[in-house]
């Protein structure tokens, strides 16, 4: 199979420009990106694709949070043309906390996304760079009022994600990528939230660590949500693309 990670300049510059208007673009990952590129199907006006490298065993982070690298070059790459391709790139607290990152578009051409990051409780300090760089706008949603900034992030009262989704759409901003962490993508996909799923799965086995997902407790396999997927190798690992439809656990079309 060829390496989808390898895209000519040529190639991500017409998909830069397919994002812009609006339409589905050509080219060898045109298929990979279009449900991000085409307006949303949903109800609430959103397109939300969730994210996620993990080991062949199901980890997303050694169990005190070091996550850096589970995935390989090409899978750093793809979630920079991710956050390049959205509007808001969103990530829960935990990550925040562990990762502090910048969330920016720096390796490859194409504009940096909204910051939106899920902190129910506001145990966040100001002091992380997605609060205090500048480099874009930022949002910080919770569950508590209080001030109506943080740091350089305007703070959203919305406990609810579907809620959070039409809040994000009445700003304008409709291609959302959830980039982690584990419950934070969980969340999404149990609120029904995810149209799509990239899931990277890279050669690594940790044995221990932080988990993908988190569901509610499945009693058989039969009860488990079971997808079609496409692969697409990207360097040494597996990029899984699977099509969500938003389906909640539990309420599966057979
Ligand atoms: N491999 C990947 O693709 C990938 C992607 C992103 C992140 N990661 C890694 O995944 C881990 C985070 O994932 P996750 O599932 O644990 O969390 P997450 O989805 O990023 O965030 C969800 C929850 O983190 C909790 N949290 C934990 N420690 C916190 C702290 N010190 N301050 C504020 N909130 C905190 C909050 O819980 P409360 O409701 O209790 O406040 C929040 O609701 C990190 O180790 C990160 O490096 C991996």
């Amino acid at each position: 199979m060829p390496d989808d990670s390898a895209l000519a300049d040529a190639e991500w510059t017409a998909l830069l420009e397919a994002r812009h208007r609006g339409v589905p673009g050509a080219g060898p990952l045109a298929a990979l990106f279009a449900p991000l590129l085409v307006p949303a199907a949903a109800a609430d006006g959103c397109v939300v694709i969730g994210r996620l490298a993990q080991t062949l065993d199901g980890r997303i982070a050694c169990a005190n949070g070091a996550s850096q690298w589970i995935g390989g070059r090409g899978d750093i790459l793809h979630t920079h043309r991710l956050r390049a391709l959205c509007d808001v790139v969103l990530v829960g607290a935990g990550t925040v906390h562990h990762d502090d990152p910048r969330l920016t578009t720096r390796e490859v051409a194409g504009p940096n996304p909204v910051r939106v990051v899920l902190d129910p409780q506001r145990r966040l300090p100001v002091t992380h760079k997605v609060f205090s760089d500048g480099a874009a706008p930022t949002l910080l949603v919770t569950s508590l009022p209080g001030a109506a900034r943080h740091g350089q992030a305007e703070v959203v009262v919305q406990p609810d994600l579907p809620g959070l989704l039409r809040d994000l759409a009445a700003r304008g901003l409709g291609k959302i990528f959830v980039e982690g962490g584990g419950r934070t993508v969980s969340a999404f996909l149990a609120a029904g939230c995810l149209d799509r799923l990239h899931l990277t799965v890279a050669p690594v086995i940790l044995g221990s660590g932080i988990p993908a997902f988190t569901l509610p407790e499945a009693a058989c396999i039969g009860d488990g949500l079971r997808f079609r997927w496409t692969p697409h190798v990207i360097g040494d690992d597996m990029l899984f693309d699977i099509a969500l439809d938003r389906v909640k656990p539990g309420n599966q079309v057979a």
